[in-house]
């Protein structure tokens, strides 16, 4: 027996977070009645309906995209917006492993597993975001210091695990500064430089955790290797 929620993101329907809210939410029957306790257990033989839709297993499946910037970090929008999962080539219900803004580039995992999405973004497991940002200004010694030493927005206080300015340019007045980050709150990063007085122009996410674009081209898309997901699991 297994916990109702950690069943259905292991189903690859979503994230066991979603799931929760899902339950929470009056969505989820189970053999006909709606269960909306998080401690209830599933054998796998039940019927699970969720929003109307009988739950299916399918196939596990790992994607690294290099996002291009003007999709949405989503599986469906209701505006017609492009969406990176129309960018992969899959019939499984595949959805983004945390988020990059539209305008945002580089590294984005995708997957149908939700423990396996859950671990990337568990804030326990503070995997290293490596991004690089352009941004307006020259963002010298003093800024540096000042962002290193945690910035804070509405009340929270973001410690960057690394910051490092790569270049900067006198005649555009703008800098490339690479920063590594743990947490992965929604426009984070840009909120940084902001709150430092530096707006980003244009960012991309370099690495997350051991992924790399490796000469992945904007767009351009690979399936994670057995070996690669175990390590995801084996990393405490
Ligand atoms: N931080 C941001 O501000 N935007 C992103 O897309 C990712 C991190």
């Amino acid at each position: 027996m297994e916990r109702l929620q950690k069943f259905i993101a292991e189903c690859g329907y979503c994230s066991r977070r979603k799931a929760e809210e899902l339950i929470k939410n009056g969505k989820v029957m189970v053999n006909g009645e709606i269960v909306k306790e998080l401690g209830s257990k599933v054998s796998g033989g039940e019927d699970i309906v969720i929003n109307g839709v009988l739950l299916k297993k399918e196939e596990k499946e790992y994607y690294l995209l290099n996002k291009p910037r003007g999709y949405l970090s989503t599986s469906s929008d209701d505006k017609g917006r492009k969406t990176v999962v129309q960018l992969i080539n899959t019939k499984a219900r595949i959805y983004p492993v945390g988020r990059l803004d539209y305008d945002t580039t580089g590294v984005l995992l995708l997957t149908n597993d939700g423990e396996f999405a859950n671990k990337i973004m568990h804030p326990s497991n503070s995997i290293d975001k490596v991004y690089v940002a352009k941004v307006e200004g020259i963002f010298g010694g003093e800024a540096v210091h000042r962002m290193e030493a945690g910035v804070t927005i509405d009340g929270v206080k973001y410690v960057p695990k690394k910051v490092k300015l790569k270049k900067f340019d006198l005649v555009t007045n703008s800098s490339i500064v690479q920063i590594i980050i743990g947490e992965g709150h929604n426009h984070q990063v840009k909120n940084m430089f902001e709150a430092v007085g530096y707006p980003v122009s244009k960012l991309k996410r370099e690495r997350e955790g051991f992924f790399e674009l490796n000469g992945l081209k904007s767009g351009e898309y690979r399936k994670l290797s057995k070996k690669e997901v175990q390590r995801v699991f084996s990393t405490k």
